[in-house]
């Protein structure tokens, strides 16, 4: 049985793709911050799937001393039940902020969840991976289109726009996406981006107040059901050989912004790394 990790499983779009997976037969390995919403979850899985096809974790994403741990517990799950194998890594929490916030590591939190919690994750995960030829998918945006790096103030804390923090945030998950691909593709690991659309959950109602609570509370009425960006991850845990596309809206091939380069990738790369205290390069030895 193929084993794949989910984060932000607890709820929208994350829950329907562990709920659409563990149905398919894949045993999945979800992540939430709440262990009451993780329990609720497995509870939810379980109905519609075979009985031990899931189990959650509860770990708050935008803390790495929380990442190192979850890595960790995936880490010894993984050995004990899957031979050391991940199959894939959907790195798909993700939060909206109204205002300037920060994680106890000082980093803005939208930045910190979208883009940076994968980045560590991933990176602690990579014999795993690489042990079952496994996939990474972020989940985008299509709101990563019409903006660069903020390279001089990448938290943004010197002139805060939470739109502006989010589409950063997603264009980092391609560019994330894209720089895997450069450097282990030739191993076998190759890394997507989704884009889901737009969907109904409550991710702008979470933790935002005010005007985006409001704006999102309007926007969310015509967005698609979550069910429907879940088949997309579907279709790249399924899809033999591996799809060679980068970004993905409802199983296809999507266009992306040009700022997607190998060079800002790289760029990212060097700082992800020395906010997160890894060194991918050294990892890609092990
Ligand atoms: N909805 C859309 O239209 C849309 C469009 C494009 C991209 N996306 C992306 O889709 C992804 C999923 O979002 P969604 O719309 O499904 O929203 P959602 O229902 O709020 O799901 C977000 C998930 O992330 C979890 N999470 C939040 N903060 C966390 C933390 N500190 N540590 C660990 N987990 C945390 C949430 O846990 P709780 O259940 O406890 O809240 C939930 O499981 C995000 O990356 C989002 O940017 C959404």
């Amino acid at each position: 049985m193929r084993t794949v990790v989910i984060t932000g499983a607890t709820s929208g779009i994350g829950l329907e793709i562990a709920k659409l997976l563990a149905k398919q037969g894949f045993r999945v390995l979800g992540v939430g911050r709440d262990w009451d919403r993780c329990q609720r979850a497995l509870e939810i899985v379980t109905r519609v799937s075979a009985p031990g096809r899931a189990e959650f974790f509860a770990a708050d994403l935008l803390q790495q001393r929380e990442i190192i741990r979850l890595a960790e517990e995936l880490g010894e799950t993984l050995r004990v039940t899957a031979e050391g194998e991940l199959f894939a890594l959907i790195n798909n929490a993700g939060c909206a902020r109204g205002w300037y916030m920060t994680t106890e590591d000082g980093y803005e939190q939208q930045f910190a969840l979208n883009f940076l919690a994968g980045f560590s994750l991933t990176y602690r995960l990579l014999p795993q991976l690489k042990k079952a030829n496994g996939r990474v998918i972020m989940t985008g945006s299509k709101s990563h289109n019409g903006i660069g790096v903020h390279w001089n103030d990448v938290m943004l804390s010197r002139r805060y726009n939470p739109l502006t923090a989010y589409k950063q945030s997603k264009l980092c998950c391609l560019l994330f996406a894209r720089g895997l691909n450069d450097r282990y593709a030739h191993q076998g690991i190759r890394a997507y981006a989704v884009d889901p659309g737009l969907v109904r959950t409550d991710i702008g109602n979470k933790d935002t107040g005010g005007l985006v609570n409001l704006v999102w509370t309007l926007r969310k009425r015509g967005g698609a059901s979550p069910e429907i960006p879940a088949r997309t991850f579907l279709y790249l845990c399924q899809a033999e050989p591996a799809p060679e596309g980068l970004n993905y809206f409802r199983c296809r091939e999507r266009g992306y912004s040009r700022q997607v380069t190998s060079a800002n990738a790289d760029r990212l790369f060097a700082l992800g790394e020395r906010l997160c205290g890894v060194q991918y390069d050294k990892r890609a030895e092990a």
